[in-house]
């Protein structure tokens, strides 16, 4: 499988994730900083995955799991021992203070805005005030600081350790989060510790794509093709745009109409590919897909079906072509680490981009992107001059309109979805608020709701409009679009759109709520 070793030409961060929300979130903050970084669950943490990556600094993250617990997940002894500098962050700082003999107990909780008191100076508080804002969130606290510590910083109201270190050596804990935007303070204390890890910033990502192109024409060898399946999305458009630079017409752009798209989405997607020299071969499964689909309910059931027809689909083209001999797929970071790799945290949706496909297709697999965030994409994207409509496109999920029918999907139920979701896509391009939201989109649910048109009852049922911020899609919050906005596609949704009779609005953040319902 190629996949570039970026760990091998930049200095590398290494956050060992211990189940937290905010693993991702810290390697992205690196990396805003210009330091590479990455992301090691804890069980896979062993001397030859540390030798492998060879990291300048570790982060310890935070975690669900509590020390207090009778197995609480803790790294092995040697990673205080390495020479390495070491941050723990809200559960790490409490694994190095136990790690190094202190105590944790139960706190009476510290959530979200707090004041801490810097007691002691030090390079990591470089640039803060005596007394500043950060952000926590945590149930334990380090009772004890280990003997040989030296407490930096203590939280204003309680008195609890905010920060310590270890006398001497670059080894320190943060209670609070300085990962997130509310510490007011974070991105200086995260660049200190750079700073004091000697981290080299060479990370950027929008001069990587001449190295990526060289890759993928060194891996592909003469008169072979590689099969690349395009959506129209940020992703799938940059990777198959990066592969077509390497091996040219020995790209195979495959774009398949699973008829769970939008309003003129497949005209559109195949406008903007061709406007960036990608003519792909356009595949209407539509009937074979709905087909497929037909009294099925159940959402994991739905995906499943739907990853197994798109295998299907690719190995015929494949089996036509004994020269295709890759498979190219715009995996990000994300989908990585998400896609079981993560041991501690549980599998939520079978995404299916990221299963199914490569396994039995017998091809090799080219994931440019795999070391990258979304915005990093876009950022090579920007860089090759991809235009800024497809990059800023809302990503939307592989199995289209059919995660977003609550039950069985019917070619009825699509056109409704389709109608609304237009309407909802207008308005609030014309309010300008697009660039700011993650995704926005109407959820078709099967519950029926009275309505009335004149003097007569009206049968229909429910829309659920949902608008999420997010970075990465990990976490997201519900987007507080105005009233007038809401009011808007209220309206227009029930006058334009038969069978809605009533327009909802999700405030759920994620988590708990997962972004799409299914
Ligand atoms: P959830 O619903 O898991 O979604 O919070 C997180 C992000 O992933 C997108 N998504 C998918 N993307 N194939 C994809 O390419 C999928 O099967 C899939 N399911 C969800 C979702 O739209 C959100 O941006």
């Amino acid at each position: 499988m190629m996949n570039i070793e970026q760990s091998r030409e930049h200095d590398t961060v290494l956050i060992i994730d211990f189940g937290g929300q905010y693993a991702h979130l810290i390697a992205r903050r690196i990396r805003e900083l210009g330091a590479y970084s990455e992301i090691l669950p804890l069980p896979e943490l062993s001397r030859e995955a540390i030798e492998r990556i060879s990291p300048r600094a570790i982060i310890l993250s935070g975690s669900p799991a509590s020390l207090l617990e009778r197995e609480p997940p803790i790294p092995p002894e040697w990673v205080l021992n390495l020479g390495i500098p070491v941050l723990g962050i809200c559960y790490g700082h409490q694994v190095i203070a136990r790690m190094m003999g202190g105590t944790i107990s139960r706190a009476s909780g510290e959530y979200g805005r707090t004041y801490i008191r810097i007691i002691r100076k030090d390079p990591i508080f470089e640039g803060l005030g005596d007394r500043d804002e950060v952000w926590m969130s945590h149930s334990d606290h380090v009772e004890k600081p280990p003997k040989n510590a030296e407490i930096l910083a203590l939280s204003e109201d309680i008195g609890y350790i905010a920060s310590f270190r270890i006398s001497g050596k670059p080894i320190y804990g943060v209670q609070f989060h300085p990962e997130v935007s509310h510490t007011r303070k974070g991105r200086a204390i995260l660049e200190n510790f750079l700073r004091i890890a000697g981290v080299r910033k060479t990370w950027n990502p929008s001069n990587m794509a001449e190295r990526i192109v060289k890759e993928i024409s060194m891996t592909v060898r003469e008169g072979e093709k590689v099969l690349c399946a395009v959506s129209g999305g940020v992703d799938s458009t940059v990777t198959a745009y990066l592969v077509k630079k390497a091996v040219g017409d020995r790209l195979i752009a495959v774009f398949v109409n699973h008829g769970l798209l939008r309003e003129g989405e497949a005209v559109e997607v195949i406008e903007n590919l061709r406007r960036i020299g990608i003519e792909p071969l356009f595949i209407d499964a539509s009937a074979r897909f709905l087909d497929a689909l037909k009294g099925v309910e159940d959402p994991e059931g739905k995906r499943i079906i739907i990853g197994r027809l798109f295998g299907e689909i690719f190995k015929e083209i494949v089996s036509r072509d004994p020269s295709i001999r890759w498979l190219a797929q715009g995996t990000t970071y994300p989908d990585v680490i998400e896609s079981g790799s993560r041991p501690l945290s549980a599998r939520i949706k079978t995404h299916h981009n990221v299963g199914g496909l490569p396994r039995d297709l017998g091809l090799g697999v080219i994931e440019p992107l795999r070391s990258l965030y979304k915005d990093e994409v876009r950022e090579i994207g920007r860089s090759l001059g991809i235009p800024e409509e497809i990059l800023r496109r809302h990503p939307f999920p592989g199995p289209g309109l059919a995660v977003r029918i609550i039950g069985e999907v019917t070619k009825e139920k699509l056109e409704i979805l389709r109608r609304a979701t237009s309407i909802v896509e207008e308005e609030i391009k014309k309010t300008g608020l697009y660039d700011s939201l993650w995704q926005v989109f109407p959820v078709l649910t099967n519950s029926p709701w009275v309505g009335v048109a004149g003097d007569a009852r009206r049968e229909g049922c429910v829309v659920i409009i949902r608008a999420v911020e997010s970075e990465d899609g990990m976490t997201a919050d519900w987007a507080k679009i105005p009233y007038d906005v809401l009011d808007r596609i209220s309206r227009r949704i029930t006058r334009e759109v038969p069978g809605v009779t009533m327009v909802a609005y999700a405030i759920t953040s994620k988590p708990p709520s997962t972004i799409e319902p299914q």
